[in-house]
């Protein structure tokens, strides 16, 4: 095999990875969260879905589907009319009190920008919006 045709078979697999990747590739396996409608994120969502999962899903779930730790955001508690978008910049740089639920207070999470919570927001929104919150 020549230079040229080796390139052309590498690049065939990184395209086939690449594919896999996005489309194919089971996400979250194991993760109880077939009932939670996944849309077709924006950008600035699938930012904010990444930095959640490793800010705040500890707690909050994958799909922000809530865990042993912290709420569900998919709840009608945090839709935008009860809890508005400062509620998210608020809750990861100053905590929260514990006061819906029974789990416990929400320590303050330093390792997050202010830009990756608006992005988290997005993304929270867009997760609510499709699963009609
Ligand atoms: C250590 C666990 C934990 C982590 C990590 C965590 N949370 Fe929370 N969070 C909680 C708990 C528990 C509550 C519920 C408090 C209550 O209402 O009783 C909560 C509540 C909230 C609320 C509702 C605030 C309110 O005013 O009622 C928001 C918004 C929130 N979290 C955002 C986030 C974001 C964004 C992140 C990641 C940057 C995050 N949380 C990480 C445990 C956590």
């Amino acid at each position: 095999m020549n230079i040229k045709m080796s390139a052309v078979v590498v690049l065939l697999i990184a395209v086939a990875l690449a594919a896999w990747n996005m489309f194919l590739a089971p996400r979250n396996a194991g993760e109880e969260t077939s009932s939670i409608i996944i849309p077709e994120f924006t950008q600035v969502a699938q930012s904010g879905q990444i930095a959640f999962e490793e800010n705040c899903a500890a707690c909050h779930g994958i799909n922000a589907s809530g865990t042993d730790n912290g709420p569900t955001f998919l709840h009608v508690y945090y839709k935008t009319g009860h809890h508005g978008d400062a509620a998210f910049l608020s809750a990861a740089n100053n905590g929260v009190r514990q006061h819906h639920w029974r789990f416990s207070d929400m320590p303050p999470v330093p390792s997050v920008t202010d830009d990756e919570l608006r992005w988290i927001t997005k993304y929270i929104r867009e997760l609510q919006a499709a699963n009609g919150f």
